[in-house]
């Protein structure tokens, strides 16, 4: 499986991947998960990309890109990868296109989780991640047992830095301006397909394993 989970802030890629990744030998690539993992380590390339996590930008394609390429090239991506949030612009997309095709590999499905704005804005409004195994609950929609606390490890959750609303508006304004115009990229490429994520992650991951196995391109290999 070589898939992309493609959508807006908040509209569930982080959730639905978590939930793929349990069901298949795919490896989950974040970019967003990578960035802020060089901030905590105060990495260059986190001071770096700090000053426009925070106010919702993107960072610029050179660092991203040399980043994901890393990713990508350890061997536990070589059985497969669920790309989140990258890549988000046309340039990304082309120099992944090219990554991937000299290793013999091409991208089997981009998937766009729609969901309407308002319902994603209560998700980021009440989402709460576990800053040890990056878990991901929400207040509202996935609550933890106990109030504050982890499931799995226990440590207290935290509110992400850029969910607050002045770079959630921002985030979205750079969705529309960068990132959507990959939709007819992948469009014009045959790689589209549409999800549903107003319901539970399990039924997006659904949607998207039955969309994959009808394209003949891959099948769950657990579960
Ligand atoms: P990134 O971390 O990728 O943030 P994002 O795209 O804004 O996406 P989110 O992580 O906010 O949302 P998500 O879709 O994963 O939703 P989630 O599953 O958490 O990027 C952060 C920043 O890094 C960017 O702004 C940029 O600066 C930089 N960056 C990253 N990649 C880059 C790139 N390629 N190029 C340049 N810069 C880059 O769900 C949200 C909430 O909803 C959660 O609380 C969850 O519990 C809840 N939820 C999810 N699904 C459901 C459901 N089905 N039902 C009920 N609740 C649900």
């Amino acid at each position: 499986m070589r898939i992309v989970l493609f959508g807006p802030p908040g509209a569930g890629k982080g959730t639905v991947a978590s939930v793929l990744v349990a069901r298949t030998k795919a490896v989950h690539i974040a970019t967003g998960d990578l960035l802020r993992a060089q901030m905590k380590e105060k990495t260059q390339l986190g001071e770096r990309a700090r000053a426009y996590i925070d106010k919702g930008e993107l960072v610029p394609d050179e660092l991203v890109i040399a980043m994901a390429e890393a990713r990508l090239d350890l061997g536990d991506a070589a059985e497969g990868f669920i790309l989140d949030g990258y890549p988000r612009t046309i340039s990304q997309a082309e120099i992944l296109d090219r990554f991937l095709s000299c290793r013999g590999h091409n991208l089997e499905g981009v998937f766009e989780l729609q969901l309407a704005e308002d319902v994603i804005i209560r998700r980021l409004s009440g989402r709460r991640i576990c800053p040890a195994c990056e878990t991901i609950f929400n207040v509202y929609t996935l609550p933890p047992k106990v109030e504050g606390l982890c499931d799995k490890c226990g440590a207290a959750l935290i509110t992400r830095e850029d969910d607050n609303p002045k770079s959630i508006a921002v985030r979205f304004k750079t969705y529309q301006a960068q990132t959507a115009p990959l939709l007819d990229y992948y469009r014009s490429r045959g790689l589209l397909f549409a999800v549903d994520a107003s319901a539970g992650a399990e039924r997006a991951t659904e949607q998207i394993l039955k969309m994959l196995e009808k394209d003949g391109k891959a099948a769950p290999t657990k579960g």
